[in-house]
Order: structure tokens, then C-alpha cells, then sequence
């Protein structure tokens, strides 16, 4: 077993201290804030686990809390222990596919894709698809499909894979019905269909589908006769799905430690259901993003990535966080930035614009490889030679910490996430603080963060207008 460092929520710097003026207590948060807080998370957590322990023993459920999707709480426990053949045949699937083709295409939307492409850009090689086979470890290059309706990105992937048979399709949708990616499966089966000609068994193991208990694509696959084909648990809603087959069988395709991955996760569990409030990364994310929208307007959740690693990681929590509590005309607005690139589009406004942002870094402590550092040069006419030596991480630091002072001098203070690395346990621990912290941020304003009933409202009219004579 790999060992796990823990990841770090610091949010101290948003904390007045007891002398500090008011300009300072105005904009940020007092100790007298976290004590009023305190008791409310407990109570939060004690009513998560009642929470679980009514999904799991099938208890009825009261109307008002419907649905409750509790199910990816303990499941990263249970693939690890009494589910563990599942995971087996998660992995040995993946691994069978590896080896079988060299391109796979993931296809889904929302929850069905979006942790899935958040591992392959934070745990994988930033050019994979460029690499050689050798140089990707011998794992296939992977693409993202069936996430949009948009014709030309469709015909160039098309360009890639028609004619060939040494591909394959993850199709991937719990309810089985969504257009987008049942549009592309269609499309990309068809060619699939015609590249292996008679051969019927290769393509039964070019598909592996991951749905739900029912639905047209588990008829679907059944028909084809996948070799392949994986649930997602009833009781795991889309957007925290990441750690089921959903991102799993990816994961497994690309040669991702899912093990750790599943272990991270189960750190974080058990940091969640022992650790005080003030030492709690999911209980104190989640009270002060709470209070920082309640008490300072802060109604615009900043995700501030330093690194081009995570901005998948960002968009993933951005559905989280939408998807779960922009409802009843309440929720925060998510957004991640990247940075430093962000700097030059959105910078502008975080150093002076409206004072409705809590911007939270995103950080990794130790890179994936050697530093670079900046050589000596003849032509000194960029006037670098002033930074010789200098590396790119130790760059990347100041404008980090240069950037957090020059907001905290406006009065703009941030909170801080820190990762030891960006691998696997680390990923594993982000995703399940972000989803425990969003159910406990939900529970502490009184929204449901489970189901999605404003998605429904522009996939009736879409098939309204397409079905109509
Ligand atoms: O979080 C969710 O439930 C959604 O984002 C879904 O993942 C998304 O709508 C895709 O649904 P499905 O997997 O049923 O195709």
C-alpha cells in the first residue's frame, strides 16, 4: 500500500483575529462566526450518517428528502471490502480493453464523464494522445465524447477511427436516455460496427457500458452482447459517481492506481466522521463556504487551480456544486480559474471588482517532474538573465503568493486547498471531501443536493422540438 499525506483545507487567512480593524473583521470571518458554527456541523454530520444508515437499510425515506442518493458515501469502502469482486471486474475489464485497442472514447455527459476526464488531465502524461505506445505505458489514448451535440468535433473524431478496428467505446449513462450520448453512440457504434465486419465477438468486446439497473442502453447492450457490461450503484447519483465504475473503468483503462485512488477517498471518510469542526477539511469547507455567503455576500465560488493539471478537477466540482444546490433560487455560483493563465482575463476582476467572490486555491505541493529552471542566456534582451536559476515552480509560487497578498491588501482574503501531489490518493480525498461538503453545505441551507429537476426542463422542450412533425 502507497503511502497516503493527507490533503489540507487552510482557511485561516480568512480569519480576523480579535484585534485586527474592522475593514479586516468586515471582510472575512471572526472566531465568534466558527463558534456559532460549530454545533450546526455536528448536527449536519449526525444527520448525514442517519442519512446513510436509512439508505442502506432500505428505511423509508421522507418525502420532502427525496431522492436521497446517499450511496457514494461508504462506497469506496465497500468496492475495497464486500463489493471488492466488483472492483475486480472493473479493473480486469479495463485492463482487457487496454491491451485490446489503441484509442478508446469515453462517451457521456455531466456526472458520466466529467471525473473520469478530471483524472485522465491531473494523473496523466499532459500530451498522452501524442505519445507513443511505449511511452503511454503501454495504455490506449482516450477521448471524451458524447458531452455535446456539436457536429464537427463529432466528423474529426470520426477522422481518427473510421476504417480501423483497433478502438473502443466506454458508453457511459445511468438513466440511459440522455440524447447527447446516446446520439453519439449510435454514430460512433455504427462505425464501430462496420470496422469489425462479421466479426461479432471483437465488437461484443470493443463496448463496455456502464448504466443503471434498466434502461435503453443496458437493452441496448444486453442485445449487443458487450462482454462487459458494469452498474452504477442505485443510490449514486451522476455527479457523485466519480468513484464507482463510472470513473473507475476509466481510470483502470489509463493504468491509474485505483486502489489508492479508493484509499484516499476512505481516508477522507474517516477524517469526516471523527474529526472536531476547525480540524475537519469537509465540515469546515462547507461552514465556510456558508458563511461566507451568508454573512459576507460571497455568492460567486472561486476555484483558484495553480496548474494546468486541475482545471478538469474544477469543472467537475463546477457541476457539483451547480448541479447539487442551484435550487429553489439559491446556491453559489462555481467557477474555476486557472492560474497563473486565469490572471490575465479574470484577475482583473478578483483584485477589483464586485466583493461577492470566495476564492479558494487549489495547490500541489510537489510536481510530477524535475524542475525546470531558467538557464543564462547571450541574448539577454528579455532581461531574464536577472532570473537564471530561477525554476518554474518557485515562479509559479510567487505569483501564487504574490497574488493572495496583493487580494488580502484589498481586503479580498482566500482560503487554500493543498494537494501533497497530484496523484491518485490525493484525487481520491478531493473528490469525496468536495462531495461530502457539498451534501453537508446542502443540509446546512435546507436544499435537497440530491437529484436534478431544472435539467429536466430543456431536455422535454429539446425533445419537443426535434420529435414534432
Ligand atoms: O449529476 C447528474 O446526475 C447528471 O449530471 C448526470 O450525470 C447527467 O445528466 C448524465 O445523466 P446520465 O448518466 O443518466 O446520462
Amino acid at each position: 500500500m502507497k503511502p497516503l499525506e493527507p490533503i489540507r483545507y487552510d482557511y485561516s487567512g480568512l480569519i480576523a483575529s480579535k484585534d485586527a480593524p474592522p475593514c479586516v473583521k468586515q471582510t472575512g470571518l471572526v472566531e465568534a462566526d466558527l463558534q456559532w458554527l460549530a454545533p450546526r456541523l455536528d448536527a449536519v454530520r449526525q444527520e448525514m450518517a442517519e442519512n446513510l444508515t436509512t439508505f442502506r437499510r432500505g428505511l423509508p425515506v421522507p418525502e420532502e428528502m427525496q431522492p436521497m442518493d446517499a450511496g457514494f458515501v461508504d462506497l469506496p469502502e465497500r468496492l475495497l471490502d464486500e463489493e471488492r469482486p466488483l472492483l475486480d471486474q472493473i479493473m480486469a475489464a479495463g485492463d482487457r480493453l487496454a491491451k485490446e485497442v489503441d484509442r478508446v472514447l469515453v462517451i457521456g455527459i455531466g456526472g458520466s464523464y466529467m471525473g473520469a476526464r478530471a483524472l485522465f488531465e491531473a494523473c496523466g502524461h499532459p500530451y498522452h494522445n501524442e505519445l507513443s505506445r511505449q511511452r503511454r505505458g503501454g495504455r490506449p489514448r482516450m477521448y471524451f465524447e458524447g458531452n455535446n451535440l456539436d457536429n464537427d468535433a463529432v466528423q474529426g473524431l470520426l477522422d481518427l477511427v473510421e476504417g480501423s478496428d483497433d478502438w473502443g467505446i466506454i458508453v457511459i449513462s445511468k438513466s440511459g436516455g440522455t440524447l447527447e450520448p446516446a446520439v453519439a453512440f449510435r454514430i460512433f457504434f455504427d462505425a464501430l460496427r462496420k470496422s469489425c465486419g462479421d466479426d461479432t465477438e471483437k465488437l461484443r468486446r470493443r463496448v463496455i457500458a456502464i448504466t443503471g439497473s434498466s434502461g435503453r442502453l443496458r437493452d441496448l447492450a444486453t442485445t449487443i452482447g458487450c462482454h462487459d457490461i458494469l452498474p452504477i450503484p442505485d443510490g449514486v447519483g451522476g455527479r457523485f459517481s466519480v468513484l464507482s465504475a463510472v470513473g473507475l473503468l476509466p481510470a483502470a483503462v489509463m493504468g491509474l492506481d485505483v486502489g489508492h485512488l479508493l484509499e484516499g477517498a476512505v481516508a477522507m471518510n474517516e477524517r469526516f466522521r471523527t474529526a472536531p469542526p476547525g480540524d475537519n477539511p469537509v465540515l469546515d469547507y462547507a461552514g465556510i463556504a456558508r458563511l461566507m455567503e451568508t454573512r459576507r455576500g460571497a455568492t460567486i465560488r472561486i476555484l483558484s487551480a495553480w496548474g494546468k493539471g486541475m482545471e478538469g478537477v474544477g469543472l467537475w466540482y463546477d457541476q457539483l456544486l451547480a448541479e447539487s444546490l442551484g435550487k429553489n433560487g439559491l446556491g453559489a455560483t462555481p467557477l474555476t480559474a486557472v492560474n497563473t493563465r486565469d490572471l490575465h482575463s479574470r484577475g482583473q476582476q478578483h483584485q477589483e471588482g464586485r466583493r461577492d467572490k470566495l476564492i479558494t486555491n487549489l495547490v500541489v505541493e510537489k510536481t510530477h517532474r524535475e524542475w525546470i529552471a531558467l538557464e543564462r542566456s547571450d541574448l539577454d534582451q528579455d532581461n531574464l538573465n536577472s532570473l537564471s536559476g530561477k525554476t518554474l515552480p518557485e515562479m509559479l509560487q510567487a505569483a501564487c503568493t504574490g497574488t493572495n497578498q496583493a487580494y488580502a491588501e484589498d481586503y479580498r482574503r482566500t482560503a487554500t486547498i493543498r494537494l501533497p501531489r497530484l496523484d491518485e490518493g490525493s484525487l481520491g480525498q478531493l473528490f469525496q471531501m468536495l462531495m461530502l461538503a457539498t451534501v453537508a453545505e446542502g443540509r446546512l441551507v435546507g436544499i435537497n443536493p440530491y437529484g436534478q429537476p431544472g435539467v429536466e426542463a430543456y431536455k422535454k422542450k429539446m425533445n419537443a422540438l426535434l420529435r414534432q412533425k
